[in-house]
């Protein structure tokens, strides 16, 4: 018998990593100090005290990584570059050992006939930049605009597929507001709102780069982790409810990059505490890309409350959840987020470029790590992106977040999200269950 969950031809299938989180080599060949270099050091904010100073090593190994990558069939891979290593102090001088080793990876990928789809910014801001006002001021959009100029120009004869920043709420909302990520900070709404503004216009800068050096086929988008709802019953009030919220919470992002400006409703909320914006910032904020994509782990439920009004329905205590607290089991939240990114904001091609799964007990049973709880959320998630495409979503492509288990920003190295298992003493790496798997649905095209 077929199976039906084929995906189309000429789907994407690939993994996922992130410099800062698998390179180590931290202060290697002239790279400079980032961020979480400094945050991981003060005691009390990162799980065991954990540094990235190591990591798996991927500076060094990164050989063996494409050769299993290309065992294990991985045709696409998501990476990012650091921008400390290209610029030890945020700008000035270019770093030429950095350029080097990033020739030498991508030389090496290419080689084993893996694509790199490349984010230019993935969370590694160099602490120079920080301790000159850091995402607080607009100096590091000048500094991001060269940076990225350099890259595209340095790299862009191998890379095609650039994305821009990762996940825009987590570095500016989570590194000033919360202060559970780097540079660990507590500030007011308007701080944090203008860290929001200058991230948005990094995106337009590198989307500009892109257009200007980036050479014939180069293709370029945003990584975003929208804030999904999900229908509590797929019926048309929930759908209008959910569909209400998504555009509302999405507006300061979404929104902003791909309708030439701040929505009213955006503005009326931030009141006072709206960001400084000069003449012509939306002019590179809106400037058309050719991809969204998104980072999907979870969502949020929502129903038609009074009146129809957007009413969020809170997790019970017991509501299935890996182990991570914010990654609580909701499948269809990337049926949703790719469906409402479409019908709300107008995203045409969508890529997948993170789903997965963090887990802290993974043992070895004979000699297999047997993660069927990861085998299991990942083809449940797949299932329902199989439904969005089935229903005319335009979703392209699909990353798996993480090829390896890696340093996982505040949770350390305690928490695995890999499809191979790093034994980070050794540096040893393992294929889970998971991978073996995965790497049939490559092969095959469809859900095995
Ligand atoms: C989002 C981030 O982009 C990535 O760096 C992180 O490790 C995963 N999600 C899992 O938390």
């Amino acid at each position: 018998m077929k199976t039906d969950l084929r995906f189309p031809k000429n789907f994407v299938w690939g993994v996922a990593t992130a410099a800062p989180q698998i390179e180590g080599a931290a202060f290697e060949d002239g790279k400079g100090e980032s961020i979480w270099d400094r945050f991981s050091r003060i005691p009390g904010k990162c799980h065991n005290g954990d540094n990235l100073d190591v990591a798996n090593d991927h500076y060094h190994l990164f050989k063996q990584d494409f050769a299993l990558m290309r065992k294990l069939g991985v045709k696409h891979y998501r990476l990012s570059l650091a921008w400390p290593r290209i610029y030890p102090n945020g700008d000035g001088a270019v770093n030429p050992k950095g350029i080097a080793f990033y020739n030498r990876l991508f030389d090496a990928m290419l080689k084993e006939g893996i694509t790199p789809w490349v984010t230019l910014f993935h969370w590694d801001l160099p602490q120079a930049l920080e301790d000159r006002g850091g995402w607080r001021s607009r100096l590091v959009t000048e500094a991001f605009a060269t940076y990225a100029d350099t890259v595209v120009k340095a790299f862009g004869d191998r890379v095609k597929n650039w994305i821009t920043l990762n996940e825009i709420p987590c570095f500016t909302n989570m590194g000033h507001g919360q202060g559970d990520k780097a540079p660990g900070t507590n500030e007011t709404q308007k701080v944090i709102n203008q860290t929001f503004h200058h991230a948005i216009l990094c995106h337009g800068h590198a989307v500009r780069a892109v257009r200007e050096h980036g050479g014939k086929g180069a293709r370029v988008g945003l990584t975003d982790n929208s804030t999904i709802p999900v229908p509590v019953t797929e019926t048309p009030a929930d759908i209008a409810a959910a569909k209400a919220w998504f555009g509302d919470v999405n507006a300061h992002i979404l929104g902003a990059i791909s309708g030439g400006g701040y929505s009213a409703a955006y503005l009326k909320r931030c009141g006072a505490d709206r960001p400084e914006v000069r003449k012509g910032d939306f002019d590179l904020i809106s400037l058309p890309t050719d991809f969204l994509g998104m980072n999907i782990y979870s969502g949020t439920f929502v129903r038609a409350g009074k009146k129809g009004k957007p009413e969020v329905v809170a997790f019970p205590p017991d509501y299935p959840q890996t182990s991570c607290p914010w990654l609580k089991i909701v499948p269809q939240s990337i049926y949703w987020g790719t469906r409402l990114a479409h019908e709300v904001y107008g995203a045409k091609n969508i890529y997948i470029t993170e789903n997965g799964c963090g887990y802290d007990n993974e043992p070895f049973v004979d000699g297999e790590i047997q993660d069927l709880h990861r085998r299991d959320l990942v083809r449940n998630y797949l299932k329902e992106l199989h439904r969005a495409i089935g229903h005319g979503v335009p979703v392209r492509g699909y990353f798996l977040w993480s090829f390896m288990d890696n340093y996982e920003w505040q949770d350390g190295y305690t928490r695995r999200f890999g499809i191979v298992h790093c034994d980070f003493k050794t540096q040893k790496r393992t294929p889970k269950l998971s991978a073996k798997w995965y790497a049939r649905v490559m092969e095959e095209n469809r859900l095995v």
